[in-house]
């Protein structure tokens, strides 16, 4: 397979325009940005484009519109940050204004490049997607991976092919049948997988115990029972629960509603939000004795006071571990920002659905691109292909 060409497999670059993929797709509260840390992440490919001379333009897609102009996704909140950390570095308008992003239309690949000489593309948070700015550019410019995109894939793919053992993973989140290709991939590899979060309940179900009101994907309850039949050794499922109470409203104390720890076996009337104490302190034993740690997906409904207990204290057991430690995920990530671990993790990803597609296929649409971009080396292996 050809080789991804990074930065310094790009033409010298005094005085040239340089188009950059960025993923700044960041959270925005009432027109503010929340989180920064997808725009700091692309700083050091910026540094290295504007110390060799290059002009630099880059572009980003905001949120999902529909192929039209919205303020909503205006990218002005992002150009304003980005003005201060990489000031002189121009930002082009949501690239999903234009439905041609999405289709990849060649037309609108033609609009993006013209008057380049080169594109980079450090969006790995969006290198999952065949859009037009991912795919187009590489098929006539002289292309790159950026910094972060590189980490990104050195570090994914580390996981994937190379961990150090005992390799734990921890999966949280809500629903099994966005994750089921990622947990099939991650048994392939992983010693121990720990399954919490909303999806656990249908792990929970598979193996008998009645949920109560808590989310359960019916649908997935056989798949969740064969992956138990045949892993069932290096599943770890919470054994104990923190339930709301019948009349609950999650995010909302004032409504009443009883909070209990539970077994596995959730009465009718309650729903499990968050994994209980004890399989908390089984996780982080776990944990401890990991050499390395990848971890996506919340434990419970974090947002909420009284359900944040389980995924702090993963949290707080990723942070403590010597192991080599990845979080994936913006809502892991926010876990980690919002109980001031952020610092302690050794890789946070910028990507969710990235890093995940990373670990379940090993390759990304964006990756392929740029081996096949006309600056990439040719493929070694090419005289092999039909003997
Ligand atoms: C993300 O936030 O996951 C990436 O920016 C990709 O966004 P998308 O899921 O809307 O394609
Ligand atoms: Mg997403």
């Amino acid at each position: 397979m050809p080789s991804v060409p990074t930065l310094e497999d790009l033409p010298p670059l005094a005085g040239r325009r340089v188009l950059l993929r960025a993923d700044f797709n960041v959270p925005l509260r009432d027109g503010e940005i929340v989180d920064d840390l997808r725009i700091r992440a692309a700083l050091p490919t910026i540094s290295w484009l504007v110390d060799q001379g290059a002009r630099v333009v880059a572009a980003t897609h905001l949120g999902r519109p529909k192929g039209m102009p919205d303020p909503r996704y205006s990218v002005a909140p992002v150009r304003a940050r980005l003005a201060e950390l990489a000031p002189g570095v121009e930002l082009a308008e949501n690239l999903r204004y234009d439905p041609g992003e999405e289709a990849d239309d060649p037309a609108f690949v033609a609009r993006l490049v013209e008057g380049f000489d080169a594109y980079v593309n450090d969006a790995f948070g969006a290198s999952h997607r065949a859009h037009a700015s991912i795919v187009g550019p590489p098929r006539t410019l002289p292309s790159a991976a950026g910094r972060l995109l590189a980490r990104e894939v050195e570090v994914l793919l580390g996981l994937r092919n190379d961990p150090r053992r005992p390799f734990v993973a921890i999966l949280g989140g809500s629903k099994v049948s966005d994750k089921l290709k990622v947990i099939e991939a991650l048994l392939d590899v992983a010693d121990r997988l720990l399954i919490g979060g909303g999806m656990c309940f249908t792990f929970l179900a598979a193996q008998g115990s009645p949920v109560g009101e808590s989310l359960c994907e019916v649908d997935m309850v056989d798949r969740c029972r064969a992956l138990l039949d045949e892993h069932g050794d290096r599943l770890v499922l919470p054994s104990d629960v923190t339930g709301l109470g019948p009349g609950g409203r999650l995010m909302r104390p004032e409504a009443g509603g009883d909070v209990r720890q539970l077994g596995t076996s959730i009465p009718a009337g309650w729903t499990g939000v968050d994994i209980g104490p004890g399989t908390a302190a089984e996780f982080g034993d776990h944990v401890a004795e990991a050499r390395t740690v990848f971890w996506n997906g919340p434990m419970g409904v974090f947002e909420d006071p009284r359900f944040e207990a389980g995924t702090r204290a993963v949290a707080q057991a990723v942070a403590d571990t010597r192991a080599f430690t990845v979080v994936g995920g913006g809502d892991s990530a926010a876990a980690l920002a919002q109980f001031g671990l952020g610092g302690e993790v050794d890789h946070v990803s910028t990507g969710g659905g990235a890093s995940l597609e990373l670990l379940e296929q090993g390759d990304l649409p964006g990756l392929e691109a740029l081996r096949h971009a006309p600056n990439a080396a040719g493929d070694d292996d090419d005289k092999d292909d039909d003997g």
